[in-house]
């Protein structure tokens, strides 16, 4: 079979990753990047940290508005499509790189399929949600990380063509964590931390990095809190702190995004991680670092309700009193599956290979 992967931001990079070497065994893929993500350290560090093949395509769409930044990506991936004429398209996650792609697939009658597929926050002023709830709408073939995005697939109607094959994050952490391991000393050491003694920060959703008032409570409690900090900081986020002009006390340190094998040497030493990604979360909970996100809700409620990860929104009061009080010991139940989800992707491939509108009934 010939499958267009399309990836175009950072975590679709690292999702990419154990996906792409599942597939390549028996299927020819061709990978295109959109171009979404474009700084070194945002993008070609990815592929080098972890092996990915080059792009077959780049469509260097870069940064812009949502309409034209998914406008644009439709439009090159479209060209693609019909030169490449694959059997499959995969699109994976929240981004409009995944929006650009389902979309593209779609309108061409191209078999698609959604990796995280059902994951839902309820919160439709989320870019991603909108993103998600339309590739989902699209998709033939849904593959989920967590039983409970099964559920919500089917309250809204989607049953057929849905897996839950674990989280490909996990298979990323599976595989890449000894590497990354093996670097952590001369790291730590680098930056002047020790093991377990410092909290990790990361800041990007839009919902915190648009508004003045919630980055300044996220960095209000971070300046209060007296722990090394180690905060490495979205390109969005760089910019947002400078434009509201709000200033980091000394013992938080922010520096560039770091590559994926020093983020999971990064995460795995952390004592403590406070962030608003949704990869973050996940990776705090298969390391068993307790996190506190940064948000109101999120799509991972499994992990809040196991009690390894507890919503803070940024009011600063609120998360001081986390940070001291947040001590999570119960076990961590295997929600994301078994660090096997690619191969399971890779099967259900080979079982039934997927046709265009197969399942598009309810
Ligand atoms: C995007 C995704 C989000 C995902 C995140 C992962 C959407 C709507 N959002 O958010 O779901 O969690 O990626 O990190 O797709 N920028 C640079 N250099 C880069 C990339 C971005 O400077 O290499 C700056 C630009 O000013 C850009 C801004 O960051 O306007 C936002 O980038 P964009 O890709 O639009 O959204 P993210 O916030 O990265
Ligand atoms: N990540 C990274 N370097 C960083 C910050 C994050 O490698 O400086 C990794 C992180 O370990 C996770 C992924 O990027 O695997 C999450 O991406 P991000 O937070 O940008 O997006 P989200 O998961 O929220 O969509």
């Amino acid at each position: 079979m010939k499958i267009v992967s399309v990836v175009g931001a950072r975590p679709e990079f690292i999702q990419a990753a154990p996906v792409s070497r599942a597939l390549r065994q028996e299927h020819h893929e061709v990978l295109v990047h959109t171009g979404q993500h474009y700084d070194d350290r945002m993008s070609r560090i990815f592929f080098e940290d972890l092996d990915l093949p080059q792009p077959d395509y780049n469509l260097g769409v870069g940064s812009g508005p949502h309409g034209r930044q998914t406008g644009e990506m439709m439009a090159r991936l479209e060209e693609v499509l019909f030169r490449e004429q694959p059997d499959l398209v995969i699109v994976r996650g929240d981004t409009n790189s995944t929006l650009a792609g389902a979309l593209a697939a779609a309108k061409l009658h191209i078999p698609l399929a959604h990796i995280e597929a059902g994951e839902r926050s309820f919160n439709k002023r989320m870019p991603e949600e909108i993103n998600r709830l339309v590739a989902d709408r699209l998709a033939d073939l849904h593959f989920c990380i967590t039983r409970r995005a099964v559920q919500h697939l089917a309250r809204e109607g989607i049953t057929e063509g849905v897996f839950f094959v674990g989280d490909v994050m996990l298979d990323a952490v599976r595989i890449y964590l000894p590497r990354a391991l093996e670097r952590a000393p001369a790291l730590l050491e680098q930056l002047d931390l020790s093991p377990g003694g410092y909290l990790l920060v990361t800041v990007h959703r839009a919902g915190n990095t648009d508004s003045p008032h919630r980055l300044a409570g996220v960095l209000s409690a971070l300046n209060a809190i007296p722990e090394p900090i180690l905060f490495p900081v979205h390109p969005r986020t760089r910019q947002a702190l400078s434009r509201y002009g709000l200033q980091a006390a000394d013992h938080v340190r922010l520096i560039e995004p770091v590559g994926y094998l020093d983020m999971l040497a990064l995460e795995a030493h952390a004592r403590m991680i406070l962030t608003d990604s949704g990869g973050v979360q996940r990776e705090a909970y298969f390391l068993g670092i307790p996190c506190l996100t940064l948000r109101e809700e999120t799509e991972l409620m499994e992990t809040v309700e196991v009690g390894w990860n507890l919503l803070v929104g940024t009011d600063p009061r609120r998360i001081v009193e986390a940070w001291r009080s947040f001590r999570p010991r119960g076990p961590r139940p295997p929600l994301f599956g078994d660090g096997h989800a690619a191969e399971r992707i890779a099967a259900v491939l080979r079982q039934s290979p997927p046709r265009f509108g197969q399942h598009y009934r309810w």
